[in-house]
């Protein structure tokens, strides 16, 4: 399976995803600072990913050499998980491991080595890696039970490996439903603007052998009353505690096609996703991105010159659309989400 990135030598390689689908290159981080840029570049994408690699971010924050005191060590390592915390708004997993990180150089006594705090967060940060590979096979094995044979899939974005420290949410029920001999066909949207599916969900795909077609976000209307599709899976960037969900813009508009053509629409997303500090949806913040990413695609201009666009990156689906969130703890109706879920402390 492609790493979405690793540690190695003391630095952390994240794979830039801004290359795919037609280059392989793993950009090496050494500094906390070199994180934050990847995060806030798009190297490295998609909610639980961005958790991920914030707490290398912090782990590296703690090794970087500096001649100070302990109390200055860990003030400077909080000082990292502001800036990385800056880099975007809407992912609700890069708080959640930010706040698991700073939780150790919290309760971390001063008068203890600074090399034992950084092997402290590097271990965490290897240890959510390897943890959110394994939430993630087992959200894709409970998501491939709600799926029948010869199955049609719609997705949208990259909720996949490539999203995660691996395997994926989303597209990690598609890879244990393919497994289990389900998947007749994934519909992969492109993603306009920043066309995550057609570099990365297609090619996750290709790699994976899983029969998929590319269409445009326009198109889902006219697939879903024709193409025989029978659920639509994605991820998600936030859930509140009434089970509305952030995704990735065009989520919500799917989320109406799919409960006009009666086709079950699931999020599938760890325990981590879901923010109890956020009632609604309305309590989510969404991330406004450059309107010139709507603008321009590979540099060359789209519209006329002066055009003002804009690029909200998330939207919200209520959760009265969503058939079911599917976690690792198992498949729950997002009303019954506050009773059924325990946030994990
Ligand atoms: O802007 P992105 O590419 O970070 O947005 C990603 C998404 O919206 C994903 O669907 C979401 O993060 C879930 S990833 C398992």
């Amino acid at each position: 399976m492609i790493k979405t990135f690793y540690w190695r030598d003391g630095a952390f390689y994240i794979l830039n995803q801004l290359l795919l689908p037609h280059h392989v290159v793993y950009v090496p981080c050494r500094r906390s600072r070199d994180v934050a840029n990847a995060i806030q570049t798009m190297v490295v994408r998609g909610a639980p990913a961005i958790g991920v690699a914030a707490a290398f971010g912090m782990a590296l924050a703690a090794r970087e050499k500096k001649n100070e005191s302990p109390l200055a060590h860990s003030r400077r390592i909080m000082s990292a998980a502001v800036t990385l915390g800056a880099t975007r708004p809407t992912a609700v997993n890069l708080f959640w491991a930010l706040e698991r990180m700073k939780k150790i150089v919290a309760g971390y006594p001063t008068q203890r080595s600074q090399k034992t705090l950084a092997d402290l967060l590097l271990q965490e940060a290897q240890h959510m890696l390897v943890e959110d590979i394994a939430v993630n096979k087992k959200i894709g094995d409970f998501g491939a039970s709600l799926l029948k044979k010869n199955s049609v899939v719609l997705t949208h974005c990259n909720a996949g490996a490539l999203a995660t420290a691996g395997y994926g949410t989303a597209l990690g029920v598609v890879r244990s439903a393919h497994r289990q001999g389900k998947i007749k066909l994934v519909f992969v949207d492109e993603t306009r603007p920043y066309l995550q599916g057609s570099r990365l969900t297609a090619w996750e795909m290709k790699q994976e052998k899983i029969p998929y077609c590319l269409i445009t976000d326009s198109m889902a209307g006219h697939c879903m009353k024709t193409a025989g599709i029978t659920a639509v899976i994605v991820g998600a960037d936030r859930i509140a505690a009434n089970g509305d969900t952030a995704n990735k813009i065009g989520t919500y508009a799917l989320s109406i096609l799919a409960r006009h053509h009666h086709i079950p629409f699931y999020v599938a997303a760890p325990l981590s996703t879901i923010d109890g500090a956020a009632p609604t949806g309305d309590d989510i913040v969404i991330e406004e991105r450059p309107g010139k990413e709507v603008l321009f695609i590979n540099n060359k201009s789209i519209a006329p010159t002066g055009t003002v666009a804009r690029h909200p990156g998330f939207d919200v689906t209520p959760a009265g659309h969503i058939t079911a969130i599917i976690t690792e703890k198992g498949v729950v109706k997002p009303s019954a989400l506050k009773i059924r879920i325990a946030r994990p402390a």
